[in-house]
């Protein structure tokens, strides 16, 4: 009998390794046979450590488990054809068959939680590397068309369309050009990136090669955020597996094409997620932005057309090659073609990874997947986007999850964030919040940026303070429009965007 006890940093930190250990310990001693996989999440942060045993019926669910729980669910008959919801207060019945699951559009995030990261066997078995077989059988311009058509947009944040990017790469004439992975995950609440890095590799792996036959590019960067040490070994090892099996390297497949790859880290700074600080980094210098133009995709990484996306764009290319654009585009509402990757963090009860297709309100996010509140009191404002992004209140929840709505109301989707306050929040902390981390992890080279961030902080506690307080809410009205206007890059320029929500949906927060 196969038993799944996950292995990604999310449920580590909740015990999954003791859960293991005890399930080995138990079952031997039991002198009971199991095979003991160690699969990657599914995503369900509120389950885990969420334990699934393999039965003809298919896999059934418990969670989450506390090493504690494992001689009871083993008296209750968990290997005996399994517990069925009911039988044992931790039985969730089959684990597809749960709401969580059953209502989301996993294209992306189809296999995470259903294999051992590591096994390519595995990766095969779940449709793996077929989109890369596709893209071999063509030219890189008909690779960019299907980017193209799928009308897949950049998902780390400003959503611009993919397949147009390629194009400009693959029309840029260089003796060498690279494909530049941004793994430097940031955002406050969002963890999408790392899920698919730790839980299914070889798919961006995959969906980096197609890029790289795509525009000729023969080298390709995973930029890591270094907080993020077990994607590296895992993303390290799939790389060697990769290499060995011909999925990477000299002859992708016996095919004569090149494309090698390499995980660099990063050393801790948020800017470096801005791609051209990134790439500044990634060339062993010191994280500070570059003015565009040029922009990378005609001059990037040592001055050569370098495609640079966020992790989920290219994981969500290997499904687009393999099963069509328009399978993909089928997903969504207006421009938002496909499915976004939401991360429910904060105060929420059911936290965790949630795929849909773009036009879902954020209100059934919220509710109908998060549950509400942990704490049980009412919610009161919600961040979309990272620290970045605005506060919404209550009377934007209905908004449906697509790009042009959300900006038409000031507001962003960025990476997928979704962290929720309930009604204890102080939002001019918040606000306040926004304008220090700016000052901590502004590159420093614009004015607006890095003064406008230290003085808004001044102002904004002169405010709270009680201090000329209509005069510094006009001073700080000012301000904002000054480093969205006047700032190089969207640190600067979005940084206002939550200040600026508070003082328009939570005044009086700022006036107590
Ligand atoms: P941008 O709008 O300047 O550029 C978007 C992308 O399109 C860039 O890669 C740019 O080089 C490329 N591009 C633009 N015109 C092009 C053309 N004609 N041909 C080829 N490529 C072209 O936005 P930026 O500054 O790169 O990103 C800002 C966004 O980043 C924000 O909206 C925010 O949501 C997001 N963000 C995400 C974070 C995360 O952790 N994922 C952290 C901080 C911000
Ligand atoms: Fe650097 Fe801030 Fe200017 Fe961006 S806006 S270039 S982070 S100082």
């Amino acid at each position: 009998i196969r038993v799944f006890v996950p292995r990604d940093t999310t449920a580590l930190s909740l015990g999954a390794d003791e859960v293991a250990e005890r399930l080995v310990q138990e079952t031997r001693a039991r002198g009971l046979a199991i095979t003991l996989v160690r699969n990657g999440s599914r995503g369900a942060a509120w389950l885990e450590p969420l334990v699934e045993v393999e039965t003809t019926d298919g896999r059934l669910a418990y969670g989450p488990v506390t090493a504690d729980d494992i001689p009871s669910l083993l008296d209750g008959g968990l290997l005996d054809g399994g517990l069925l919801e009911g039988g044992h207060p931790l039985a969730l019945g089959a684990t597809e068959a749960l709401p969580w699951f059953a209502r989301q559009q996993r294209l992306t995030f189809a296999r995470i939680g259903l294999t051992d990261p590591l096994s390519l066997a595995d990766y095969l078995a779940h449709d793996g590397f077929r989109g890369l077989a596709v893209a071999l059988t063509r030219t890189p311009q008909a690779i960019v068309e299907e980017i193209k058509a799928s009308g897949l947009r950049g998902r780390g944040g400003a959503a611009f369309p993919t397949g147009i990017k390629w194009q400009t790469v693959l029309d840029t004439e260089a003796d060498q050009k690279y494909i530049v992975c941004n793994a430097d995950e940031g955002d406050s609440g969002t963890f999408a990136d790392r899920l698919a890095m730790e839980c299914d590799p070889y798919l961006l792996i995959e969906g980096m090669a197609i890029a790289g036959l795509a525009v000729g590019a023969t080298q390709g960067y995973i930029y890591l955020r270094s907080e993020y040490p077990l994607a590296k070994t895992i993303l390290d090892e799939a790389i060697v597996r990769a290499e060995a099996d011909g999925y990477l390297g000299d002859d992708i497949r016996g095919s004569g094409q090149r494309f090698h790859l390499e995980v660099r880290l990063g050393a801790g700074a948020y800017i470096c997620g801005e791609e051209t600080a990134l790439l500044e980094s990634l060339e062993g210098k010191r994280g500070l932005v570059r003015f565009k133009p040029p922009l990378p995709a005609i001059e990037g990484l040592f001055g050569r057309p370098t495609v640079v996306n966020n992790v989920l764009s290219l994981a969500a290319v290997p499904y687009i090659l393999a099963e069509g654009a328009s399978a993909y585009s089928d997903y969504g509402m207006g421009r938002s073609r496909g499915t976004l990757a939401l991360q429910l963090a904060g105060n929420v009860r059911r936290g965790g990874l949630v795929e849909l297709a773009f036009g879902t309100s954020l209100r059934e996010l919220m509710e109908g997947f998060g549950g509400g509140t942990a704490s049980g009191r009412p919610l009161r404002a919600v961040q979309v986007g990272g620290p970045l992004g605005a506060y919404l209140p209550e009377a934007q929840w209905d908004l449906p999850l697509d790009y042009e709505a959300f900006a038409a109301e000031s507001a962003v989707l960025g990476h997928g964030g979704v962290v929720m306050f309930d009604d204890s929040v102080d939002m001019a902390e918040q606000a306040r919040f926004s304008m220090e981390f700016c000052k901590v992890e502004s590159c420093g080279k614009c004015t607006p940026c890095r003064i406008g961030s230290t003085r808004g902080v001044e102002v904004i506690d002169r405010i709270r303070a009680g201090n000329a307080r209509e005069a510094n809410l006009e001073l700080l009205a000012d301000l904002c429009d000054t480093m969205v206007d006047g700032s190089l890059c969207a640190m600067g320029g979005m940084t206002p965007f939550p200040v600026q929500s508070v003082m328009k949906h939570f005044p009086d927060d700022l006036q107590r």
